[in-house]
């Protein structure tokens, strides 16, 4: 019974000194921050003091992502600023009591737990927080497998993700069909998750219709997409479609061949007009076709209807 009565006793007088040192301040932090992929988060914390202390003075702060030797961000001796990552106040002086941490374009290795040291004149805290990214998987695709002129398989594919995720099959009726696939999860470099799953069918139980739906690590469904059996294009739909490109190849060409002709006469007749002495007197006009190709040599009627047309411009040139 003694002994219990030292421990206890102990254990006041060790735990004052320090309690009453680091207990006038103290960093609350929000508990997680969720975090989207390639924008920028914020891990907040802001010094709150005790009742009394009027004027707090930060002397340190060190923002430390769990695991990492390095501080993300330490505002002392040294001071330290890892690109990307800053105080998300800004200007921060040592008397801004929101330490937040600014995380410029979120990473999926920023996810992880945090801490945040202060120490200031008023004593000392330690304050936790968390960031948790997400990034959206891809809207899915799905392609058909044939072996010969037989549907064998659906494969399905979502990608850049993250956390895990999962690809789930669904038909028409919404039974899922999940558990006759096989689905796989690759990681890439940078951390996200790619998708894919394979649905096996068999000739006598293939509904007209499946959906493949991407679900994220919350089970929440982000997206889905349905693939509906097809009929086989009747041959003559798709010769018209064969047909149709290949009028317009020869549309094209007969079309720049008459844009060229054009600027060519267009460029013929400047030439007349710079040759021809200015004072040419207007004639009436006359019923001369002006697409006559013959016009290049300088029919006469074809430069008098031209000089009506422009009439400054002849004599400018
Ligand atoms: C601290 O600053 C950040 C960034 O300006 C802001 O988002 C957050 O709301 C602030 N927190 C408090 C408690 O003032
Ligand atoms: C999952 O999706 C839901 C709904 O879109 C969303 O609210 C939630 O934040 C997502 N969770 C994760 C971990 O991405």
């Amino acid at each position: 019974m003694a002994s219990i009565g030292l421990v206890c006793f102990t254990v006041l007088i060790c735990s004052f000194p320090s309690a009453a040192v680091s207990d006038f301040i103290s960093v609350d932090c929000h508990e997680a921050t969720v975090g989207q992929l390639d924008r920028p988060s914020v891990l907040t914390c802001v010094i709150t003091w005790e009742e009394g202390i009027t004027d707090v003075v930060v002397r340190r702060v060190k923002w430390q992502k769990k695991g990492e030797d390095v501080p993300l961000l330490h505002y002392g001796e040294p001071m330290i600023s890892r690109p990307g990552y800053s105080f998300a106040v800004n200007p921060w002086t040592n008397r801004t009591m929101n330490v937040s941490l600014l995380i410029s374009r979120t990473t999926v290795a920023d996810d992880g737990d945090y801490t945040c040291d202060v120490a200031s004149d008023s004593g000392v805290s330690q304050g936790r927080t968390a960031l948790r990214v997400t990034a959206k998987y891809s809207q899915p695709t799905v392609e058909s497998i044939h072996q010969g002129a037989t549907l064998k398989a659906l494969h399905c594919v979502s990608v850049g993700g993250y956390p895990a995720g999962e690809l789930r099959w669904f038909d028409a009726e919404r039974y899922d069909w999940t558990g006759s696939a096989t689905t796989e999860m690759t990681k890439m470099d940078n951390g996200l998750f790619n998708l894919s799953s394979t649905l096996a069918l068999s000739e006598k139980s293939t509904f007209p219709k499946y959906i493949c739906a991407v679900f994220n690590s919350s089970r929440r469904k982000e997206a889905e997409v349905i693939w509906e059996k097809v009929e086989e294009l009747p041959d003559h739909d798709r010769s018209t479609m064969i047909q149709s490109s290949k009028v317009v190849a020869p549309l094209v060409v007969i079309g720049s061949l008459i844009v060229g002709l054009l600027a060519l006469l267009v460029y013929r007749r400047r030439i007349h007009q710079i040759r021809r002495p200015s004072t040419t007197p207007l004639m009436g006009p006359r019923n001369v076709p002006t697409e006559d190709p013959d016009v290049e040599e300088g029919v006469p009627e074809e430069e008098e209807e031209e000089e009506k047309d422009n009439k400054g411009e002849g004599r400018m040139v």
